[in-house]
């Protein structure tokens, strides 16, 4: 239904939790290199369950291939704490490509600059930000709690 895209994530139990959320979902998880561990690590395996192998999984070995390898109509969506437009804001439309970044360092300032008109964040307080798969998750729901709503 929908595409996520980790940037360099770097803990194994968040990428196997984000799996599942994909598969619940019926989207496609994006992983951009390099990761913090390898795809047969143990707690990866044991965040997705037995469902790791049903989720549909794409490598890139930069989110420059990954962009440049979709149609030039599909739409992306930055997640960071650095703007004030809220993700609830945005009408999401089936295959969006919604984009995290990584658990220390959240996404580069770069890709931050060249989306500045695509960046959605999640209005929180009382902490710098939430744990990735938990960001992934209210997102992804809103996403497709949109779509089912439409249709
Ligand atoms: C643990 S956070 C990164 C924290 C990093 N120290 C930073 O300052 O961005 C990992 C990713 O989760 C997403 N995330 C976490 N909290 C968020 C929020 N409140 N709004 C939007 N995205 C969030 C972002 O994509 C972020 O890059």
């Amino acid at each position: 239904m929908f595409n996520v895209v980790l940037i360099e994530p770097e803990i194994p139990p968040n990428t196997g939790n984000v799996g599942r959320l994909c598969l619940a979902t019926r989207s496609t998880l994006h992983l951009v290199q390099p990761l913090g561990f390898d795809v047969d690590d143990r707690q990866l395996q044991r965040a997705g369950l037995d469902y790791w192998k049903e989720v549909d999984v794409r490598h890139w070995t930069s989110f420059a291939e990954l962009q440049a390898g979709q149609a030039s109509d599909a739409r992306f969506f930055f997640l960071t704490t650095k703007t004030s437009r809220p993700y609830y804001e945005e009408r999401y439309q089936e295959g969006d490509f919604l984009v995290f970044g990584r658990e220390t360092k959240g996404l580069p300032e770069p890709l931050l600059h060249a989306n500045a008109d695509r960046l959605l964040t999640i209005p929180m307080r009382g902490t710098r930000s939430l744990n990735l798969a938990t960001a992934v998750a209210i997102v992804l729901f809103e996403a497709a709690r949109q779509i089912a709503k439409r249709s």
